[in-house]
């Protein structure tokens, strides 16, 4: 089975960074910890009204990443201020996402398919640049199609939803888990690379990672709160790690059905 990337989103530490209106935590440091402990890539969401990562932090991170030779993904929303941004870092990957201001984080995905005229354009002139744009969508198979049909490479499916009935122990989270299953399926039956994000923890992360169309998963808050406990790196090393796992037993349980 492929590998599984692991992309962690460092805005939380900006978060607490700014809670206090400081310099530390700096979440460039938090970028290089994670790659060092063995992640793949480094995420980071411009929001509009920069709550958490600044200006300043991208120009950071992006230099970093590119003298690490690693990703940098930019989750942004589709406005002509994030365009220009994007365009003027090129990222290796950015992330379109729906945002408004009074919401506590990204709580629901981007509506492609309502919004294909405004976001086709868009992905466009990013992709023209070289970036390489994934929308981050609902496990919702119309929006899956119509990311296909705005240009997008990759699709990332929105994962809160499942991860939160599994932490609330509600009763329809099998239900949800399948319809990622379902929604992966057909991202890949598109042509589409597909991602994972929102909400995952140290439980949710196994059966997610088991979803084999899966080729990258995006990380954070739960990381950076276990890091109070144990250490970035550490924390990062254990989801790595239950990622890894997960991925071999479900490799191994689809070659012994072949058998
Ligand atoms: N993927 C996307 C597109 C997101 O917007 C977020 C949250 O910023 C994440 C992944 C990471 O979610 P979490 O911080 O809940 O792990």
């Amino acid at each position: 089975m492929t590998k599984l990337r692991l992309g962690i989103n460092i805005d939380h530490v900006a978060t607490v960074r700014n809670a206090r209106g400081e310099g530390y935590p700096d979440p460039v440091r938090a970028a290089e910890i994670a790659l060092a402990a063995g992640a793949d890539g480094i995420t980071a969401h411009l929001r509009e009204d920069r709550r958490h990562i600044s200006d300043a932090d991208i120009d950071a991170l992006a230099l970093i990443t590119k003298r690490r030779g690693r990703p940098l993904n930019l989750e942004m929303a589709v406005t002509r201020e994030m365009e220009a941004i994007a365009l003027a870092h090129r990222p290796h990957a950015a992330c379109l996402v729906p945002e408004r201001r009074e919401e506590v984080t990204t709580e629901g995905g981007l509506d492609v398919a309502g919004g294909h005229n405004t976001i086709a354009p868009v992905v466009a002139r990013l992709a023209g640049a070289g970036i390489r744009v994934s929308c981050f969508v609902d496990p919702d198979l119309s929006q899956v199609a119509a990311a296909s049909a705005c240009g997008a490479q990759v699709v990332e499916l929105h994962t809160g939803a499942y991860c939160q009935a599994v932490r609330e122990r509600a009763p329809g989270a099998e239900t949800l888990l399948e319809t990622l299953k379902s929604a992966a399926r057909e991202a890949r039956r598109l042509g589409l690379e597909v991602h994972a994000g929102h909400g995952i923890d140290y439980e949710t992360v196994k059966p997610i990672a088991a979803i084999p169309e899966f080729r990258e998963l995006n990380i954070g808050h739960f990381l950076i709160g276990e890091a109070i406990f144990i250490g970035l790196g550490p924390a990062i090393q254990r989801m790595r790690a239950l990622m890894d796992q997960a991925r071999a037993s479900s490799g191994e349980l689809a070659e012994a059905m072949q058998r």
